[in-house]
């Protein structure tokens, strides 16, 4: 049986004193959990967080990772930077950064490497828009994006990683994609993995749903043979809605 994994993309939200307020309310709210717990603050707060957090339930993430080593890369954060303040996790080709950073699937697949092979877990998103899903051409995209972001990782690599289902169309936007519509696309990245690896591999890799997540859908998406978990926008940014999410998993 595969373990639900929450985790919460706070994106560009929440300076070091919210980040503060926001971890402690999810601790008070919650002391233990089923579920994996994972939040990833904005990269000012994840040294303030990783000492709020250690020893507990909740892991730390980063939102994204550079694919040089060190140096002159104006902005930038490194892998091992990460690494030194206690990131177990990082999100890489989210669609925000596939959109406003013209991440391809190429450097996404980059990425996740250097990420796996410097000992942590890539959180890997995927997603068609709403002109390709109004096209029908969901299975073609998901099926492309998938082979491209796991191009080359041996099959160990990629049970370790987690795979993000995000439909661009229910980013943000209030609308989620049906639990037959994630449920769906989960199980076709799940055949895809089984094509490229095996059945026995695919069914070890996590499988996350993301998109206009809340508490009142969590439990139905989360019930589904194929959603191991959530990756949560802007519900997590509540302590509340947060710990409602992760008690329904
Ligand atoms: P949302 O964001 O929950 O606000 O839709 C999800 C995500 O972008 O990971």
């Amino acid at each position: 049986m595969r373990k639900k994994v929450i985790a919460g993309n706070w994106k560009m939200n929440n300076d070091i004193s919210q980040s503060i307020n926001l971890v402690k309310g999810i601790k008070s709210i919650l002391q233990s959990t089923k579920a994996d717990v994972i939040v990833c603050p904005p990269y000012t707060s994840l040294s303030t967080v990783q000492q709020l957090v250690n020893g507990s339930f909740i892991k730390l993430g980063a939102q994204d990772v550079s694919v040089q080593n060190d140096g002159a890369y104006t902005g930038e954060i490194s892998l091992s930077m990460l690494k030194a303040v206690g990131c177990e996790y990082v999100i890489v080709g989210h669609s925000e950064r596939r959109q406003y950073h013209k991440e391809t699937n190429e450097l996404i697949n980059t990425k996740a490497k250097k990420v796996l092979g410097g000992g942590l877990t890539p959180i890997i998103c995927i997603g068609e828009t709403l002109d390709e899903r109004e096209k029908g051409i969901t299975d073609q995209i998901l099926t492309t994006q998938t082979k491209g972001v796991l191009a080359g990782l041996t099959s160990s690599e990629v049970e370790k990683s987690i795979v993000a289902y995000e439909p661009v169309w229910a980013i943000g936007t209030g609308k989620t994609a049906t639990p037959q519509q994630a449920d769906d696309a989960h199980k076709l990245i799940r055949k895809v993995i089984s094509q490229l690896y095996s059945w026995a591999t695919a069914e070890k890799v996590i499988i996350q749903y993301g998109g206009s997540v809340k508490p009142d859908n969590a439990k139905e998406l989360l019930s589904q043979p194929n959603i191991d978990g959530a990756l949560v926008g802007g519900a997590c940014l509540k302590a509340d809605s947060f710990a409602a999410i992760i008690n329904a998993a």
